[in-house]
């Protein structure tokens, strides 16, 4: 595990990696990621110490590491307006971007200005956000490099009507998701934009499925809660349940939302 704190730490890492053959893995928060039970042979590299936060007029700074929830909290008390839906999604700036976090009614990417990107090459480069390949929960940002900071533009607001609107969005997804339990969020995409997976799920039965200590949640049926010690085999074994059941009730063939890590290992074994 790595945990550069500046691009200059982050370049020796990533040379280092590339000198020695060593895969690498660059984590986010890791809340949306199933890492595999014999663990990753190689290089976890984490950004948390990208931790800059700055705010200038409309406009916030942050580093890839500042958690989601740090900056809601600043962009309410500064009186911007804009990232109030995503409130309860855990994770960190870095990961939200290249997951493309959200909602239906905002995605991270709808508020981004630019991405700075240290890219494979060993550049620094600054990019729109058209040119990161930003779509439903995904973008092309893996395949230029990793993400160092990014810029958001907000809307100038009332302080108050944005906690108001912060607490009303966390209030729907304590009521409608298992908030506070262990998950990886939601683990399948939904297969259409009117078509909740979770909804297919629930239908096919899987709520309250369990294998070990993992669990399809008795609240919303795309997510997988830990009871305790679950193993990435029971998660597994649950997700190919869900899709064989999804598929043969009603004909869709459900997409993971999650990051399954591989192993680099099993591939030369
Ligand atoms: N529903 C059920 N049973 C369930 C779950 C949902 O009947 O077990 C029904 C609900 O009653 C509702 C419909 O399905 O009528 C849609 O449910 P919901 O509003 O919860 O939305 P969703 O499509 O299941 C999406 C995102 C969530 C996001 C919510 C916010 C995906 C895969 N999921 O869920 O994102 O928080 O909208 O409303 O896009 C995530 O990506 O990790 C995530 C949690």
């Amino acid at each position: 595990m790595a945990e550069p704190r500046n691009v200059n730490e982050l370049r020796k890492v990533i040379d280092f990696c590339e000198s020695e053959g060593l895969p690498f893995f660059v984590l986010g928060g890791g809340s949306n990621v199933l890492f595999p039970d014999d663990g990753f042979h190689g290089v976890v590299i984490r950004m948390k110490a990208f931790s800059n936060l700055e705010v200038n007029d409309n406009i916030i700074t942050a580093g890839a590491g500042v958690l989601l929830k740090r900056l809601i909290n600043i962009s309410q008390r500064e009186g911007l307006s804009g990232f109030e839906p995503l409130i309860g999604i855990p994770g960190e700036v870095g990961g939200s971007i290249v997951m493309n976090a959200g909602l239906k009614e905002r995605e991270i990417g709808d508020l981004l200005e630019s991405v700075t990107i240290f890219s494979y090459e060993g550049d620094l480069e600054t990019l729109a956000p058209s040119e990161l390949g930003l779509s439903y929960r995904s973008s092309k940002i893996q395949n230029i490099g990793i993400i160092v900071e990014a810029k958001f533009r907000l809307i100038h607001g009332d302080k108050e009507k944005i906690a108001k609107l912060i607490e009303e969005y966390l209030e729907r997804r304590k009521s409608t998701q298992p908030y506070g339990t262990k998950s990886a969020g939601c683990i399948f995409k939904n297969p259409a934009p009117d078509l909740s997976a979770g909804y297919l799920l629930d239908k096919a039965g899987l709520k309250g499925f369990r294998k070990g200590d993992a669990m399809y949640s008795t609240v919303h049926g795309n997510f997988i809660i830990n009871l305790g010690n679950a193993k990435a085999s029971d998660v597994t074994y649950l997700i190919e349940e869900g899709k064989r059941r999804v598929f043969e009730e009603f004909g869709y063939q459900l997409e993971e939302e999650i990051v399954r890590v591989e192993d680099p290992w099993e591939s030369y074994t």
